[in-house]
């Protein structure tokens, strides 16, 4: 390695000792290719003298080779390691790089500046301490400026670089320095970024990058590097309140009990009054326990293992918080959201998110509005897509403890997750609690579902028929209900097309219109249990997950999903209401089986094989299972 530090070659030991306690700065870089972001941190990386040798060889070739810069190094080749990014000239994903100085370890978040990569942008700055922006002088403030602004914003980075960079380009010139400077602070200010540091340079020529400048004699500020090695970042979370999520309970043997986790606000000490959130519990600290022994003072940032004076109950998911200054605890939010997936955001969808170290069911609301991130404007939007970002209000199926994201990343910033695929398929930050739920309580009623279905003498259920529009769910339905009718069976069909007519008549057919649709339903045929009715549903409901939503409504044992299975061949040829014609014709959006999908179920109670089975003896089939179930006795 062409390293600078004698040290490892005499004294590994001490080097890696002298580097263990340097302090970590993470940041990120945005620009695009244009503005020089990789010859920015090929440059930091060269400099810094931590480029491998066998990387400088082969950067000598390729520059002599392809280089844009005559005979020097062109430094934007170390960077454009990923393939596609020298094929298009766009970078497509966050590439993570290391280096260090006799000052600080750094890690540098270099993301795409191309507009659809939001999603690239957002989880580099999710981690970032400090965000360098770049604009090219010529160009001033542009609105991927803004764009990369507000994200850094939204996504809580605080302390902002604006490299005014090619200032070789325009003469060295204050002039134009200043006022890229003043246009710069109006838009900033609009998303709320104070602490801002403007560095004219010339990433190329190496102008106040490492090295201050020879040209710009006016500039009597930082270089870029001098700023990154001295910018102090760790104060905002050391200051706020003591706050660690749980990541384990550590019982190693019966005298011993301790929480392991990472410290994410404030500090921490022995005696120290805590707050076990959300229960409440209080107890005060007894030991702070760590591989090398026992600590007098932690802070935020150091992961330990906490032990308490009292025999409390915690568990993994919880958090310690300090005594006077406990986490809020709240079932139902607003928030930001950006969606990172190419299937669209569902609103009543349920879906996991992931918070600290706890996973929870929540389902996210309509957008309230979705930001345009290139002039902040509020746009109307029933769902979001890849790369949009959003407000919305979010509802968990449990409390947790929580702190605002602008208060405290770790503590208020989530990821979303598919149910089914397990897929992260969104990040957000909760902005505040809504107290709408806080005096709403549950109302214990004297008659209950038990005791209907003793008056009635039979047991309450669900009988979902799902399949493709034209499979025959709706007649298959009907006949089972005049057949329970005549064995005195209380019951009641929810038909797809009948209830678009009344609860249903605001919703049309796109997916996230089906997802609504189907919540509802499910929510009345939820009701109709416990009024303690036999429901029929019949509807297309194509998809797993609000299926699933539909299921987990009632009780174990109380939901028959059955499947009325025709293939879209047998469902298109009889088209009883002519609607596959108009479908294939063009005349009907978003037709299942067509132009929408149909997810069929894996393992229904009932499955119903239309080809060989009448519409008759399929009713016969789910009365069988109701019988077997014990639901009516016959
Ligand atoms: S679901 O997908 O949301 O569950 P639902 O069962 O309520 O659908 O309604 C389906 C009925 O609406 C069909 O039987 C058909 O008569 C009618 N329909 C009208 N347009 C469409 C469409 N684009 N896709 C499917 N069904 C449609």
């Amino acid at each position: 390695m062409a390293h600078s530090s004698e040290l490892i070659a005499d004294d590994i030991e001490a080097y890696l000792l002298s580097h263990q306690y340097k302090s970590l700065l993470r940041f990120i870089t945005c620009g695009s290719v244009d503005d020089g972001k990789s010859t920015l941190i090929g440059r930091l990386l060269y400099e810094s003298h931590l480029v491998f040798e066998d990387h400088l060889t082969a950067l000598e070739a390729d520059s002599a080779k392809v280089g844009t810069q005559g005979g020097d190094l062109d430094f934007a080749l170390l960077l454009d390691g990923l393939a596609a990014e020298r094929e298009q000239g766009i970078t497509i994903d966050v590439a993570y790089r290391y280096f260090s100085t006799e000052q600080r370890k750094f890690i540098v978040a270099d993301t795409p500046g191309h507009e659809q990569y939001t999603r690239n942008m957002v989880t580099g700055a999710s981690t970032a301490d400090v965000a360098v922006i770049l604009v090219d002088a010529r160009k001033g403030v542009l609105t991927q400026t803004r764009r990369h602004s507000f994200l850094v914003s939204l996504l809580g980075i605080r302390h902002v670089v604006v490299a005014v960079n090619k200032m070789d380009l325009v003469g060295w010139s204050p002039e134009i320095f200043e006022a890229i400077q003043g246009e710069y602070r109006d838009f900033a200010g609009r998303v709320g970024l104070d602490d801002l540091t403007f560095i004219p340079m010339s990433a190329l020529k190496g102008d106040n990058v490492v090295d201050p400048s020879r040209h710009m004699g006016w500039y009597q500020g930082p270089t870029l590097m001098g700023y990154l090695e001295t910018v102090q970042v760790d104060d905002d979370t050391a200051n706020s309140a003591f706050r660690m999520p749980v990541q384990w309970v550590n019982r190693p043997d019966l005298d011993f009990r301790g929480f392991s986790g990472r410290i994410v606000g404030g500090t921490l000490r022995p005696g120290d009054r805590v707050r076990v959130s959300p229960a409440g519990t209080a107890s005060t600290v007894a030991r702070i326990v760590t591989m090398d022994g026992d600590l007098d003072e932690v802070i935020a940032g150091q992961s330990v293992t906490v032990t308490l004076t009292d025999e409390v109950d915690v568990s993994r998911g919880d958090i310690l918080c300090a005594g006077d200054a406990p986490a809020e605890v709240a079932d139902q939010f607003e928030a930001h959201i950006v969606w990172m997936h190419e299937d669209e955001m569902l609103p009543g969808r349920p879906y996991f998110i992931k918070i600290g170290a706890r996973t929870v069911g929540a389902t996210i609301g309509q957008p309230k509005y979705r930001i345009d991130v290139n002039n902040l404007d509020h746009l109307a939007a029933n769902t979001l897509e890849l790369n949009e970002i959003g407000v919305c209000n979010l509802s968990l199926d449990r409390p947790i403890p929580f702190d605002p994201y602008a208060v405290n990343r770790d503590m208020g910033g989530f990821v979303v997750i598919d149910k089914l695929t397990q897929n992260t398929v969104g990040v957000g930050m909760l902005n505040f609690a809504l107290r709408r739920a806080h005096n709403i309580h549950w109302q214990a009623v004297q008659v209950d579902k038990g005791a209907r279905a003793e008056m009635n003498s039979h047991g309450p259920a669900v009988v979902w028929l799902t399949g493709l529009s034209g499979s025959g769910k709706s007649t298959i339905a009907d006949i089972v209900e005049s057949k329970l009718h005549t064995l005195g069976v209380r019951t009641y069909l929810l038909d797809g097309d009948n209830v678009r007519h009344g609860l249903n008549r605001d919703l049309g057919f796109t997916d996230a219109d089906r997802v609504e649709n189907i919540r509802r339903v499910a929510e009345v045929a939820a009701l109709m249990v416990d009024a303690g009715i036999v429901v029929l549903a019949s509807f297309i409901s194509p998809f797993r997950a609000e299926r699933r939503l539909a299921r987990e409504r009632v009780e174990e044992g109380e939901f028959i999903e059955v499947h009325v299975d025709t293939p879209l061949e047998m469902a298109e040829a009889r088209d009883p209401k002519g609607l596959y014609a108009k479908a294939r014709a063009g005349q009907l959006r978003n037709f299942t089986g067509i132009d929408s999908p149909y997810e069929p179920p894996e393992a229904p109670e009932v499955h119903i094989d239309t080809a060989v089975l009448s519409a008759e003896d399929a009713a016969d089939a789910i009365i069988a299972e109701l019988g077997r179930r014990g639901i009516i006795r016959r």
